[in-house]
């Protein structure tokens, strides 16, 4: 039976069935994340804004992070909290949302935020700026189409962001091809940041 069918059976978006359905995915992707960045998380604290049912949420508390998120869906913060995980439902692009997060270690999110999300350089940047506080930032956006404008990663770029570009076995062509670091503690060292910044969406490998 398609998800579709299973969505009208339980009531549940299949959306939803399409994320638990791809939970050993993504839950490999996370784990080579961290491996990709030797990233040591033991004892670190991390807000996940829009964490969808939680995988990643898991493999955090696995590697000894404390972890909270922000989600706005009513299903998805049911799903996080039901493995025991404690957040908000909230839209995160409303800036208030944000207060509290400069307490965090880190801040990770994949496929919430687009291009799209923000519309313009300067709405992006004040939205990175709430988050500045947050000693590393991870972002992997969103991109309709594998279409990355040159305003979007421009204001990364001004915000202090590295592209640390394809990761293998992490990045999804055409919708989360590069993820967005930045390190203010060192923790992610990116060598060459600006040889990174800006390279073409769809390139195979560009690490
Ligand atoms: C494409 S899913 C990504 C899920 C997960 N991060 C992953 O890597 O598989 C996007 C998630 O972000 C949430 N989201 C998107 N925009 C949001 C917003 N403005 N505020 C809060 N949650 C948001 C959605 O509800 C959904 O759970």
């Amino acid at each position: 039976m398609d998800a579709m069918r299973w969505s009208a059976i339980l009531g549940v978006p299949r959306q939803y069935l399409f994320y638990r359905r791809l939970e050993s995915v993504t839950r490999a992707q996370v784990e080579t994340l961290l491996r990709a960045l030797d990233l040591d998380l033991a004892g670190r604290s991390v807000l996940e804004l829009g964490p969808g049912a939680g995988v990643s949420l898991d493999v955090f508390v696995e590697h000894g992070a404390s972890v909270r998120f922000i989600d706005r869906h009513p299903l998805y913060t049911l799903e996080c909290r039901r493995r025991g995980h404690r957040g908000r439902r909230a839209d995160f692009l409303a800036l208030e949302a944000l207060h509290g997060a400069d307490a965090f270690d880190v801040v990770y999110a994949r496929g919430s935020i687009s291009p799209e999300s923000f519309g313009d350089g300067a709405t992006f940047r004040r939205w990175l700026d709430a988050i500045e506080g947050v000693p590393l930032a991870l972002l992997s956006p969103w991109y309709e189409k594998g279409d990355r404008p040159d305003w979007f990663v421009a204001t990364l770029a001004g915000a202090g962001y590295a592209s640390a570009g394809w990761i293998e076995g992490y990045a999804v062509e055409d919708i989360y091809p590069d993820l967005w670091v930045r390190s203010s503690d060192g923790s992610v060292p990116i060598a060459d940041d600006t040889k990174r910044v800006g390279q073409p969406v769809r390139e195979g490998n560009n690490t």
